[in-house]
């Protein structure tokens, strides 16, 4: 971008949008007019067809995620793709899974786009936990039994590592973990560690609110083996008491769900 031009300020507003959990009709009414009129939408590899499908025809689609084997690009580079864009295009839309807040990266964004004058508006999603719970019947909190809802990822082994267990551990404390497949294992046993009951009922949610949703469930002592069978897909996982209220957990237990395999 010219240097000159830069100095003039942006023409246009970049809306930071989550695009929900899988399902496009869990999309926004606000997300859904704002992508009807981008010019140019960035979206991650996780962002469904069907919601992509709601752009205005005639803007510019660009896929900014992981592509097969593909590195994915960049966040820095992103973060200039934004901002350029907004010289040039009245309404960019940066198109994020689930809520663009929660383990998106939508907070550094912000603060890119805000130190360079950029004009910002955020369009909240629905996050994957909430999405997934929900088509499941799978209520987070319950009066009385789980009494918090702690989000966290575990991405790499130092995440799962770095956890707070003894914060963590509380029979009441329901717990959503986002890109948790790998260290699954590893969390569970801080979890038991720090005193966490083995037998708290776990659920692996893969591709949740998508018409080809799976869920696994078992109980913690067996949730590294759980995750392991979860197979490729986005998945998330919950522990929690309350997972016993969910329709996959009870049809697991008649032995009449094919999808769910309870301890
Ligand atoms: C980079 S994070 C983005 C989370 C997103 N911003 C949100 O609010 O849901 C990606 C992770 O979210 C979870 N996830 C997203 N969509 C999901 C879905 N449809 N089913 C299960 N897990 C999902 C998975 O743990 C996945 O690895």
């Amino acid at each position: 971008v010219n240097e000159n031009f830069r100095k003039h300020s942006p023409a246009g507003t970049v809306y930071l949008v989550g695009a929900g959990p899988g399902d496009p009709d869990l999309l926004t009414l606000k997300a859904a007019k704002v992508l009807a009129k981008a010019d140019i939408v960035f979206h991650d590899e996780l962002v469904a067809q069907g919601v992509l499908a709601m752009a205005n025809p005639a803007a510019q689609i660009v896929n900014v995620g992981k592509r097969a084997g593909m590195p994915s690009t960049g966040q820095d580079q992103i973060n200039r793709l934004l901002a350029d864009a907004a010289f040039s295009h009245p309404v960019v839309v940066r198109l994020k899974g689930g809520d663009p807040f929660i383990f998106g990266r939508g907070g550094e964004e912000l603060d890119y786009l805000q130190a360079r004058g950029v004009p910002v508006e955020i369009v909240p999603g629905i996050t994957a936990a909430l999405g997934c719970a929900a088509q499941a019947g799978l209520p987070l909190t319950f009066r009385n039994e789980a009494t918090r809802l702690t989000l966290l990822t575990a991405h790499r082994a130092e995440d799962a590592l770095a956890f707070d267990y003894a914060g963590l551990a509380a029979k009441d404390n329901t717990l959503a973990i986002y890109m948790g497949k790998e260290t699954a294992a590893r969390v569970a046993a801080g979890l038991i560690a720090a005193g966490r009951s083995p037998e708290t009922p776990v659920a692996v949610i893969v591709n949740g609110t998508l018409p080809d949703e799976r869920w696994l469930t078992g109980t913690l002592a067996g949730l590294g083996s759980v995750a392991a069978r979860a197979g490729s897909g986005p998945a998330l996982i919950v522990i929690g008491e309350v997972i016993r209220h969910s329709t996959p957990w009870r049809e697991a237990l008649d032995g009449s769900s094919h999808s769910s395999n309870a301890a």
